[in-house]
């Protein structure tokens, strides 16, 4: 064990997420799409909030040959809320992709799908193909940032992730490092008490790293509030033609001309002269 690396007790870590693990229904598959499908959801998204639209969702569109062939504005109707939009068409990319030339079966090939960063290629890799990679997103980095008491660049991050994956149980392993970052180990007032890693370096220390990032990494931005932001004005012209009303009216001129054009950009609308509608 070197120095800047202290051995974390995996067992105890996968024994708690064992008994402690929130039922939640993409973790009751190994299905890749529906892995997918949440993984995509649940990139901005809180689980939650995720929960119903997910169960829809693939009611609707229960594979990819089904979400495929449907109309852009079906799939955009049952997203239309979750927020960021664009998912659902990269998402829908992707599944044309997936059910023409099959599924990649490794991270690099996942990577290459639209909507598919790092850490989504890693979780479909993990949770559906038993793949021994580790999956980092913000809550495992902070969690991993606490373990060790120490911040790293990204590679050294993907590196310690990668060490510390439980052999053959990495699925599981990143699922439980997962669910301590958003149960146990979150990013205000983590729950030293209730924590499994006897051997935290941040165990009971009221000065723990806040967000996991490495340093200067981090944005400094003004905060605006949502409601005056564009894409909440995008947000509320694809929920109202998701509904089959006209777009909203109430905006500013130049608002709402601006998050059209963007959204047009985007493909997530069509305009032909006055009239908008869905893809
Ligand atoms: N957030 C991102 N992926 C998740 C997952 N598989 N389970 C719970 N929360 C998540």
């Amino acid at each position: 064990m070197s120095a800047a690396s202290p051995a974390v007790d995996r067992e105890a870590i996968l024994a708690w997420y064992g008994e402690r693990r929130r039922d939640l229904p993409w973790r009751r598959t190994r299905d890749p799409y529906r892995i997918l499908v949440s993984e995509v959801m649940l990139q901005q998204t809180q689980v939650a909030r995720v929960v119903p639209y997910y169960e829809t969702f693939l009611a609707r569109f229960p594979d990819e040959a089904a979400l495929a062939s449907a109309p852009a504005a079906d799939v955009l109707r049952l997203w239309s809320g979750l927020g960021y939009n664009r998912r659902a068409l990269a998402l829908q990319a992707a599944a044309r992709i997936v059910a023409r030339d099959g599924w990649p079966r490794d991270v690099a090939g996942l990577r290459l799908l639209p909507g598919i960063g790092p850490y989504t290629a890693a979780a479909v890799a993990s949770f559906a193909f038993g793949l021994e990679v580790a999956a980092v997103d913000t809550n495992v980095r902070r969690v991993i940032a606490r373990l060790d008491r120490r911040e790293r660049t990204p590679a050294q991050l993907e590196q310690r992730a990668a060490a510390l994956l439980a052999p053959g149980r990495a699925a599981d392993w990143n699922q439980a490092m997962m669910e301590l970052g958003a149960t146990v180990c979150g990013p205000r007032a983590p729950l030293c008490d209730a924590c499994p890693a006897a051997t935290c370096r941040s165990r009971g220390r009221p000065a723990v790293a806040a967000s996991g990032r490495a340093r200067g990494v981090g944005r400094t931005s003004v905060r605006i509030r949502f409601e005056d932001s564009d894409r909440f004005v995008r947000g509320r012209i694809v929920a109202a033609l998701a509904a089959g009303e006209a777009v909203p009216d109430g905006f500013e001129p130049v608002r709402l001309e601006r998050a059209l054009a963007g959204l047009e950009r985007d493909g997530l609308v069509v305009r032909e002269g006055a009239s908008v509608r869905l893809p």
